[in-house]
């Protein structure tokens, strides 16, 4: 059966991200044509083939979707009174978690599907074309099932995050036991990765460890939110588990940063080949709305480290999935060049999810660059070039937006 095509052409810059082009994969003068879900053909428009339908981009720049790799989008309630203690001098503690398991679990599989959607499409609004989201707001067996359950009918890939706090009242090991036990069996029809919260005030190294054993051992891709409030042992960990990412990554240590760059040694950058390691995932609008030190992008990358950049978009660090406002403050304030932060929000997140390549065997397509046989996620500035997103921070740039070849903005 063929499929609709469409030519996009006209496009003035073509960012591709795809590791197997030189010059940082930017094409100028370009056209890409999608056929379904697929992009079936990219290079200069002068050459472009045609299709069933045509876009004239009008010189403006286009890039592959954001992918964003790390939000917590399954939550009701409103966290406003701590954000504003926090911008009048209080410190972020994990305990904020606790208000929201509270209003999620007063709210109905109806309303948390609602404000789910909602979110979801405020994403996908912004240029996301890819999302993961997490589990962790119910912290019971019953409740943290509904939220992957809830979440797996939205969400591009699901995280279980039982460990995301020791619920109030909670024995701190029986509560792990129970991450490990009934209640990873109850969300693991619906999730793709576990994660665990392994911080002070959440769980210690320790029970950390168990939590990841355990859904190692289920058949899960692992994950940690780690190193995002001190020092600690979350990025080690990650390492030890050979996890796809350590999120937050804040305050690192040489021996963080050596290991992390130890994951990538048979790892080609430039060529998107050979072992991947364990990426580094920066959450640069946590960290301003949390007032952490930024995540230590520029060097990670300098030490040959693959980093992700996300929006972590959840009620208490960071009420954003902004991912022009990410990239923009990576390139203003964490010392990445454009190119650097369009490919961690694109590509870097696909590393993240295990998506920069495609899987014959499950039908997947990659995600996260522009390439032939990619999945046609294309997101159109209202501008020339990508650098505008820096340039004009805070500014309406997303004119367009493709979603698996079907046109979503
Ligand atoms: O990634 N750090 C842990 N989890 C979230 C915050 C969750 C919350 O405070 O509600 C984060 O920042």
């Amino acid at each position: 059966m063929t499929r609709p095509s469409t030519l996009i052409t006209n496009i003035g810059e073509l960012t591709t991200v795809d590791p197997a082009r030189s010059a940082e994969g930017v094409l100028r003068n370009a056209a890409v044509v999608m056929e379904g879900e697929r992009i079936s053909w990219l290079g200069s428009a002068a050459d472009a083939p045609d299709a069933d339908s045509r876009f004239d981009a009008e010189g403006r720049a286009l890039l592959p979707g954001w992918v964003d790799s790390h939000t917590h989008l399954v939550f009701a309630g409103d966290r406003t009174a701590e954000f504003e203690a926090r911008m009048a001098g209080q410190d972020y503690a994990a305990g904020g978690i606790a208000v929201t398991v509270a209003a999620t679990r007063g709210a109905s599989d109806y309303d948390l599907t609602r404000l789910l959607l909602g979110r979801a499409a405020e994403a996908v609004a912004g240029g996301t074309t890819y999302l993961e989201t997490k589990t962790g707001y119910g912290l019971s067996v019953e409740q943290e099932a509904r939220s992957a359950r809830i979440a797996s009918t939205v969400a591009d890939q699901v995280t279980y995050l039982g460990a995301h706090l020791v619920p109030a009242g909670a024995d701190a090991d029986e509560y792990t036991e129970l991450v490990c036990g009934g209640m990873l069996a109850a969300v693991r029809p619906y999730v793709q990765w576990a994660d665990v919260f392994c911080e002070r005030g959440a769980f210690t190294e320790e029970q950390s460890r168990r939590v990841l054993a355990a859904c190692r051992d289920a058949g899960l891709g692992l994950r940690v939110h780690g190193n995002q409030l001190g020092e600690g042992p979350g990025v080690q960990l990650a390492v030890e588990f050979a996890a796809a990412s350590v999120d937050h990554v804040n305050y690192l240590t040489d021996d963080d940063v050596d290991a992390l760059a130890g994951t990538w040694s048979g790892w080609d950058t430039r060529g998107g080949t050979g072992e991947r390691g364990t990426v580094a995932t920066c959450l640069p609008a946590c960290d301003l709305s949390t007032r952490q030190p930024l995540a230590r992008g520029r060097r990670l990358l300098d030490a040959g480290v693959e980093i992700a950049l996300a929006s972590n978009c959840n009620p208490g660090t960071s009420y954003t999935s902004s991912m022009n406002y990410c990239v923009a403050t990576a390139v203003l304030q964490m010392g990445l060049s454009v190119h650097e932060a369009v490919r961690a929000a694109t590509y870097g997140g696909a590393l993240a999810l295990g998506r920069h390549r495609g899987s014959d065997e499950d039908g997947l397509r990659a995600v996260g660059s522009v390439a032939v046989g990619h999945r046609a996620d294309l997101h159109l500035l209202n501008a020339p070039s990508a650098t505008h997103l820096a340039y004009r921070p805070g500014m309406p740039l997303t004119a367009a937006v493709w979603r698996a070849g079907e046109r979503a903005v």
